[in-house]
């Protein structure tokens, strides 16, 4: 069975037409796109603690966690893994790689021999160094390469999604 476990924090966002208030992330709208399109049970990464609804406020906690290689507690784990050969890997990128919640997640599950498949929401910097980052963490799984789709574009990319998906 195939599972798409994404974090995606909906709030304010920045987007090709400034600061938009989204009422659902970015990256959750691929995720719920790919699970329709391929069956996958979905499972939504969620903080204990909310991030601000400020999107700079957002930047600067972001940035924190990421100097302290912090692992926020998460409101739910995932507990039957065993269930899944393959996990599609959801987040946006904050400052250049995954939000550290991701790997709160990640850490919490055992990945030997799984693939995961990451995508990324983005305001330019695609992947950034996410898919090095879990390359390193997580030897024992076998990491795709990724999907990049621009926040922006989030609606209109189906195409890309469905071509990436048939990459398997
Ligand atoms: C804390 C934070 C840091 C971000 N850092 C980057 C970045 O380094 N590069 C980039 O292209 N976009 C960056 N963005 C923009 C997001 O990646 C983009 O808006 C994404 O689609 C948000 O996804 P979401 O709505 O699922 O949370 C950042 C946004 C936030 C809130």
């Amino acid at each position: 069975m195939k599972l798409v476990a994404y974090f995606s924090r909906n709030g304010e966002n920045y987007t090709r037409n400034g600061i938009e208030n989204l009422s659902v992330g970015n990256t959750e709208v691929v995720a719920k796109k790919i699970a329709e399109l391929i069956g996958a049970d979905l499972f939504k990464i969620e903080t204990v603690k909310d991030y601000p609804v400020n999107y700079h406020e957002t930047t600067e906690v972001a940035q924190v966690e990421l100097r302290n290689n912090a692992r926020p507690e998460l409101k739910k784990y995932l507990t039957d893994v065993d269930k899944y050969d393959t996990i599609y890997l959801g987040y946006p990128n904050w400052w250049g790689t995954m939000p550290m919640a991701v790997l709160t997640f990640l850490e919490r599950v055992d990945l030997t021999g799984k693939t995961i498949k990451p995508f990324c929401t983005h305001e330019g910097s695609g992947m950034g160094n996410s898919v090095n980052d879990l390359k390193i963490k997580f030897p024992y799984a076998i990491i795709k390469d990724g999907l990049p789709i621009r926040g922006s574009d989030v609606h209109a990319s189906d195409e890309k999604i469905k071509n990436w998906i048939g990459e398997d």
